[in-house]
Formats: C-alpha cells, structure tokens, sequence
C-alpha cells in the first residue's frame, strides 16, 4: 500500500468514527449566493468528496460583521440553515462527517463585501494594509473599529449562535478559525491588539477571547463537536507574531487553556516549528490535525508516521480529485488543480474535475 499503513488506520474523532487518516481542508471557494445561502454546486462539491472522511467546510462567517469576503457562504439565518442542511445530506450519504468552518475575519474585510456595508470590526483599531478582492476589484483594507468589551460579547454569542445553527442544519461539528490572519488571530497578534482591557497587552489576555469562543462554542454543542485551527507565526493579513521564542510562548499559553476543554481536535497550519509543534502535541488531549502549505504527495503521511499528527487534512489534492482517497490508496496520479478557478464562478473547477474511471 502507498504510504504509510498508519493513514489507512481508522480514528475516533469526537463523536464521528473516520475511516483513515486523511480530512479534507477548510477552502473558500466563493460560490454562495449573494444573501449567504451556499451555492448551487456546493452540495454536490462536498458530496464527492465525502469519501475524505472528515470534511472542513470552507470558512463561513457566523454573523453580517464576520463576513469578510464576497460570495462566502453564513451560517446565521434559517435560509442559511436550510442551505447547509443539502450540504450535510450530500455528505452523509456518501459515509462522510462535516465541519463548518467558523470564519470571523474582523479587520480582513471590507464595507463592500458585507451585507450591511458597515467599517469592518477588530480587537484595535489598526488596517491589515492588505489587499482585498471587492466586487469592484482589489482595494485597500480599511482601518477597523475597535469593539468595545460589550461588542466582544456580542461577538461571542454570535459564535454560539451560528454553532447551534451548524448542528441544526445536520453538521456533525464546527471548526473554531484562529488561524490565518482572521478576528481570532488578530486577537493573539501583539501587532493587530494593543487593547488594555483583559484583552490584551499580555500573552494571558490576548489568549482570551480565543479561549472565551471556544468555551462557548463548546458549551453549545458539546466539546466532542468542536474543532479549533490555528496558524503559529502565520503572517497572512499582516500578522506579525514576533520571534521564535515569542511565537512558542504564546501558542503554548494559548493551547495550554484550550485543553482542558477537551475539544475535538486541534488543527495546526504549521510553519515549520517542529519543536513548538511536538510540544503542543504533548499539552493536547485530542486528536492533532496538521497541515502544512504545499506539502508533496510523498509526504501526506509524514507528519503521521513522525507521531505528530494524527490527521493529515488534504487542500488543494483534493479540490482537484474528489477521489483523492482511492487515487492515494491506487497510487494512481492526480488530477492539476486550475488556479483560474479556485475562487468564484460556477460549476467549472468546482464539481468537474474528473474521477479516475473518467480521467
Ligand atoms: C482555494 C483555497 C481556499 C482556502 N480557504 C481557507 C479557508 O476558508 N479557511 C482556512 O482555514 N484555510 C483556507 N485555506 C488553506 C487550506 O485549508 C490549507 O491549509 C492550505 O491550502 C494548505 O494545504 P494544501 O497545500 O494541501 O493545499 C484555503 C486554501 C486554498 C487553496
């Protein structure tokens, strides 16, 4: 058998039994309908894959301020319920799990592509200086509004919200997004929160509104239904995490709280610090889910067979092959994935690519 027989071991992951190690990453795809319900395809895009087991829904925001990019699927109205309930059929019937990818993106944003049009929020009142895609083409992050400590709440309960909306419309669970430059991380970043309230301005209070989410979240839904990413020195959205050491002290603080939660899994994007990767692995009781960006076939199973993952969640290998699983399990080539549309459009590069019998 191709790689590692560990991958092909089943695993108990909260309530949900995987067949093997593999899990389909979180991967925005921007084809939901303007109002946030999900797309056309999308039932059937996830459906194909739910072979991967578990599935990791591209990132969906949990209330009108969350969104941050345009035609991105919300988990906050009944019509979004109901859309996502498809989604979730589509993956049960193929024997797959899903997991709604809770993605707030605070100063990530911009006014034109949110419902309401309003200044982005974030834990300060500092622009990412990024470029974002509008639907009027590429603009300027704006400077965000900083929330204020009842703001913070409220944003906590948005999450709750949209977490009991996930399992009301059939998901088997919700992955927390602090990674990625997104509210969350911003919150950790020392260069995106210079709050003073509890919120900052230590590695203690800038781990708290993470830690906060996550604790509601799971008293909403059951820690065994929650899942959390995170991304160590990531520097997207224009976090900047500051040195090695700084990196590792704050990201065993941070994990160090979420434990005892007794969470699903932790979701690392990793960099590359093997070190603070073992040492998280050590601290948490769960499942450790790790990927790392651009990761070679040949090392799908590595991180496994090295006893630092337990899950080896596939991106863009399985964007392009919905039967990425019996094409690893054949050793059988992949399909390519066409960069020209991964984000947007229709059908095309979303639900056509090829399985093997018709490659
Ligand atoms: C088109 C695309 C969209 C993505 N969207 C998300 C997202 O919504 N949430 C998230 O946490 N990561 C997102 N990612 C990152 C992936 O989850 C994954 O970490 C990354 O692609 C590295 O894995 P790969 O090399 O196997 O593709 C996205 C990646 C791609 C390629």
């Amino acid at each position: 058998m191709p790689l590692s027989s560990t991958l092909w071991q089943p695993f108990a992951l909260g309530r949900v039994e995987l067949p093997h190690r593999l899990a389909l990453a979180p991967m925005t795809r921007n084809r939901a309908n303007p109002d946030g319900t999900p797309g056309e395809f999308a039932a059937e895009y996830y459906g194909q894959r739910a072979s991967l087991g578990l599935l990791i829904s591209e990132g969906t925001q949990p209330s009108e301020d969350g969104q941050g990019y345009f035609n991105t699927p919300g988990i906050y109205t009944p019509a979004h319920v109901e859309g996502w309930r498809k989604i979730a059929e589509a993956v049960h019937a193929g024997d797959g799990h899903l997991f709604i990818q809770l993605m707030h993106a605070g100063r990530m944003s911009h006014p034109d592509n949110t419902p309401h049009h309003r200044q982005p929020v974030a834990p300060s009142a500092i622009s990412a200086e990024q470029d974002t895609f509008t639907p009027t083409g590429p603009q300027k992050t704006p400077v965000p509004r900083e929330l204020s400590s009842d703001d913070i709440q409220t944003v906590i309960a948005e999450f709750r919200h949209a977490a009991a909306s996930a399992i009301a419309a059939g998901a088997d669970g919700v992955e927390i997004h602090g990674a990625n430059g997104y509210l969350l991380h911003q919150f950790l970043s020392p260069n995106a929160n210079h709050r003073h309230d509890v919120y900052g301005n230590s590695i203690e209070n800038r781990s708290r509104f993470v830690v906060e989410v996550a604790r509601a979240v799971a008293e909403e839904i059951g820690a065994d239904r929650t899942g959390i990413r995170i991304s160590p020195a990531f520097p997207l959205g224009g976090i900047d995490e500051g040195d090695t050491e700084a990196v590792r002290a704050q990201y065993r603080h941070l994990v160090g709280e979420l434990a005892p939660l007794n969470l699903a899994y932790l979701h690392i994007h990793h960099l590359g610090d093997d070190e603070l990767l073992r040492s998280l692995r050590e601290i948490w009781p769960t499942a450790v889910l790790v990927v790392r960006y651009g990761r070679e076939r040949d090392d799908i199973a590595a991180d496994i067979d090295a006893d630092l993952a337990d899950i080896a969640p596939l991106g863009r290998f399985a964007l392009a092959n919905p039967d990425v699983v019996d094409r690893l399990r054949s050793d059988a080539p992949f399909n390519d994935v066409d960069p020209a549309t991964l984000y947007g459009g229709g059908a095309s590069g979303y639900t056509d690519y090829p399985a093997m019998a018709t490659a």
